[in-house]
């Protein structure tokens, strides 16, 4: 048996090992012909002297042996030519195997040679060079560069790159690679070459190239230290009006990160490229990124306000990685949270300065409530630092990102900004053209601050979400409050039979900000371990298993706001009364806990329906929420974006994942009726929320519009959920008279959603209409795709299967496969999960073809079949049956296996 059909192996942390060679300088010469490409690199090379091995310190004389022998990765290269120091090897000198090529004794230092010929076009896993539409284009991260030329394909191996790329003129106009431009010229035969030099040494996932038929949309920046930068954005000529947005948010973003971190561009030239075809957001390649056209394009007529704030955000992510990622990188795969983590919290927070914080953070708790915990909970979860993994791709999760930067938010609350800003001054400083750890990281905010962070290392080396249980205790003759803390964790699924099963995890280091309020606002208080006195918040430090704090001078028995701004990312438990929860609602002076509270008391309520639902009781509606709504809703409206998140119920998805047992017809249901009763009963308030926030200008993108756009296009849903009359004609008008594809997508989700007979018909011609405009827009057929992949009414999977059909639809697309496949999935549970399975059998068949083509597609689609356990018995059956029918395809990938080995 070939080793490839064996299973894939596990990588452990434990065993890493210093490069046994490095690679000063790192030359290639990239030719793309008709239907392949070849490359050859030449790569100056000698033994590392920090390598343990290079010493042959063991003693073991066989040692000796292996001792000069060179391993390279490769895959799906094919080697045409090799030499050292200019003399050509023999095939005695070498061996090739699917994923490396190894090189029987090499000399202490040396120039390596190779030429291999690749074939882009018919690269479909989007993985190395491959081709997009009109251009050729590369990607490298994790794993990629090795697709590309034999090489020390990892992060600590960090080379000074020259490339130099060959390609017919006309169908290439333009070539790009990392760094600066030094050369170009014309080859004869209607080809040129161009060739680019990197200053900065770097590893190999971070190369890139890119050739094709591009226009360039130009602009500048000058940095704090007056250099001016350019700037350009690299789009097929049809793109070319939607890149205002992405430049303008990519020089906020450069300011941003010489305001708050010190950090300045350190190249003459800052190069992004748009492409179609993208696996991920978008890349931080050195000096050239790579975006997937969603997170780069914009237009008011074909993007969404969403759609606005995630190239904001996106643009600035991968801007920010020149620093936290680039300059100092990780130093092997485990430590992917070093950079992500980091810089997923660079980046909530300049989207917070840039827009509304509240709203931010809200949308980041919402993510991380419904995704990350439920990653979590399941058999994939993993600590933000993994101890092993067998497929690097499968670990870029919301873990890794969002959970990274929750830590990393942990530690700046518990600095404060100035002594944070110090520990990353230091941190850049000290490691700077360094490849490092998670550890290294942490030393440096240890450093600063002169704490002890070696109980806070568990939040990066345990998997799981802790639970934090509070009760509360008044005694009026004292004036004392007080507050029991008592944390605990289970241990995950990955972690049960290696003796661990019922034993709970060390106990975390969890930073509670808590505040008192009352009637009257926030009570002044100063807690027993704290020395600050009379403060309205303050944060706790939660160490034990069990903690109890004590709040002195305490006149009147507050209601505890805890967790605000959402400190630590646990599952807070507290018995809230409906009517403390309503107060929260309209006192608590933090906004995300008066989000929070709204929330609660839906939560609390759904459940109690759900429960009615469940034993065949006719639902009937509470006014607790309705009151809290029409109060809100009666407000002055100064805070729109406020109002909008606290007038929006919990998703179907967050109330999943907090349930013991998933019933999703239950919580289908229940939402259902809540967003009906409350639409009809508040239908005359909504009706003039609705005109209020009507906008009389033309379309701009700013958070006040964005908010009042939200805010009116809640109301309108809860309109036509309450079936109102008026309702449809409203819907109608804007999907015919908007000027902006928000309240146009806003319109025609609602009229999709819409149960009526009579909506059905106004809904086809919509979509029909819809389809006509915009059929030569990629990004507007996607969401297209979307409205309809979600939509929640019956028959969805038939739905589906129809829109694969479609002559748009392309499985080799990823976003075409998230808009249709992967949105059918995880954001249409009623479909989904519809009985008999259907809808796990077409996803299973689905991962099956994709497999073939684009594994790390196939395997992060994979996702809603490895919750199994949460669901009926009769449910997990089903799922649990696809899963072992995957398995059991001859030819899995190593990404596919692991995550079905690990779910079963
Ligand atoms: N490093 C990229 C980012 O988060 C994500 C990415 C990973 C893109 C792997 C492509 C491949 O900014
Ligand atoms: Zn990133």
């Amino acid at each position: 048996m070939a080793m490839k059909d064996a299973q894939p192996g596990t990588i452990h942390l434990k065993d890493y090992e210093a490069p046994r060679y490095l690679i000063d300088k790192t030359t290639l010469k990239v030719e793309i012909e008709q239907d392949k490409a070849k490359v050859y690199a030449t790569l100056n090379m000698r033994r590392n002297p920090e390598s343990d091995y290079s010493d042959n310190c063991s003693g073991n004389p066989l040692d000796s042996s292996l001792d000069s022998s060179l391993v390279l990765s490769g895959q799906q290269l094919s080697l045409e030519h090799i030499a050292i120091n200019g003399a050509s090897l023999t095939t005695e000198q070498y061996v090739v195997t699917e994923e490396e090529l190894t090189i029987h004794q090499v000399p202490d230092q040396f120039e390596l040679v190779t030429e291999v010929i690749i074939y882009p076009k018919q690269n479909t896993s989007l993985e190395g060079l491959y081709k997009s539409r009109t251009m050729y284009c590369t990607q490298c991260e994790a794993e990629g560069f090795r697709r590309i030329t034999y090489y020390l394909d990892r992060p600590d191996v960090m080379s000074e790159f020259t490339t130099t790329i060959i390609a017919d003129q006309s169908e290439c106009p333009v070539l790009l690679a990392n760094g600066n431009p030094i050369g170009s010229g014309k080859v004869g035969d209607g080809r040129h070459w161009a060739t680019w030099h990197d200053p900065f040494r770097k590893p190999a996932y971070l190369f890139a190239m890119v050739a094709g038929d591009l226009s360039v949309v130009e602009d500048q920046f000058t940095t704090c230290s007056g250099r001016i930068v350019d700037i350009r954005l690299y789009v097929e000529p049809k793109d070319k009006d939607k890149c205002g947005h992405a430049i303008q948010s990519l020089k906020h973003a450069m300011t941003w990160d010489e305001q708050v971190y010190g950090r300045e561009y350190d190249l003459d030239l800052f190069m992004i490229v748009a492409v179609d075809d993208f696996n991920m957001g978008a890349m931080e390649n050195k000096g050239l990124n790579i975006f997937n056209t969603s997170c780069v394009l914009a237009h008011p007529e074909t993007t969404t306000d969403a759609g606005f704030q995630r190239v904001e955000a996106v643009v600035a992510h991968e801007y920010f990685h020149n620093w936290s990622g680039n300059r100092v990188t990780c130093r092997d795969w485990f430590q992917l949270s070093l950079k992500e983590g980091f810089t997923v919290f660079r980046d909530a927070e300049f989207s917070a300065d840039m827009g509304s914080r509240t709203v931010k953070r809200v949308e980041d708790i919402n993510l991380l409530r419904t995704v990350q915990f439920a990653e979590d909970a399941g058999p994939t979860a993993h600590p933000v630092q993994p101890a092993s993994y067998m497929e690097i791709s499968n670990f870029y999760t919301v873990t890794i990102y969002e959970k990274g930067a929750e830590v990393v938010r942990m530690i700046h609350t518990l600095l404060g900004p100035e002594l944070f800003r110090q520990g990353s001054d230091l941190y850049f400083s000290r490691h700077d053209g360094q490849a490092v750890t998670i550890e290294d990281f942490v030393a440096a905010m240890a450093e600063v601050s002169g704490r002890d962070f070696s109980q806070f290392m568990n939040w990066y080396r345990q998997a799981g979400t802790p639970r934090l249980s509070v009760r509360s205790e008044y005694d009026e003759k004292a004036q004392q409050y007080r507050l029991h803390f008592k944390q605990s964790c289970e241990v995950t699924k990955l972690e049960e039979g290696k003796q661990q099963q019922g034993k709970q995890k060390n106990p975390y280091q969890i930073p509670v900000k808590v505040g008192l309020v009352t009637e009257q606002g926030d009570l002044a208080f100063s807690a027993s371990d704290e020395k600050n006195p009379r403060e309205k918040s303050q944060v706790i430090e939660i160490t034990e298993p069990e903690q109890t704090v004590v709040f002195e001078g305490i006149e009147t028995c507050p209601v505890p706001s805890l967790l605000r701004g959402f400190s630590a990312p646990v599952k807070l438990d507290y018995p809230y009364s409906r009517e403390e929860l309503a107060l929260l609602m309209s006192h608590d002076s933090d906004g995300v806990n008066r989000w929070d509270a709204s929330q609660q008391l839906a939560i609390q309520l759904m459940q109690s329906l759900m429960e009615d639902y469940r034993a065949s009781k006719p639902l009937v509606m509470d006014d607790c929420l309705s009151q809290a709504y029409a109060k809100i809703l009666s407000e002055s409206a100064d805070d729109r974006a406020m109002q909008a998140l606290v007038l929006t119920l919990p998703s179907e998805l967050l109330l999943a994942e907090i349930s013991d047992e998933i019933d999703v017809e239950a919580i289908h249901q229940v939402r259902r009726f809540l967003c009906g009763q409350l639409g009809s009963i508040l239908s005359d308030q909504w009706r003039d929320t609705y005109h209020a926030n009507i906008s009389t200008g033309s379309y701009i993108h700013n958070a006040s519009e964005v908010a009042q756009r939200s805010l009116k296009n809640l109301a309108l849903r809860y309109l036509a959920n309450a079936k109102t009359e008026d309702s449809l004609a409203l819907v109608q008008s804007q999907f015919d008279e908007a000027d902006n594809m928000t309240d146009r997508l806003a319109a025609l989700s609602t009229l999709v959603n819409d149960p009526r007979p009579e909506a059905a018909v106004l809904a086809m011609q919509a979509l029909e209409s819809f389809f006509n405009d915009w059929h030569h827009e990629p990004l507007v057929l996607n969401q297209w795709f979307q409205v309809q992949a979600a939509c929640s009414l019956p028959g969805g999977l038939s739905r589906v299967k129809a829109l694969m059909e479609h002559s748009t639809f392309d499985l080799h697309n990823p976003n075409k496969v998230r808009s249709v496949i992967g949105v059918f999935c995880n954001s249409n549970p009623v479909n989904f999960h519809c009985d008999g399975g259907e809808g796990y059998r077409f996803l299973a068949d689905q991962v099956l073809a994709l497999d073939k083509l684009n594994p790390q597609i196939a395997a992060r689609l994979l996702t809603p079949l490895t919750r199994w356990r949460r669901f009926s018995e009769q449910k997990q059956a089903l799922m649990k049956g696809e899963l072992v029918r995957i398995m059991s395809e001859p030819k899995l990938s190593s990404d596919t296996y692991e995550i079905v080995s690990k779910s079963l």
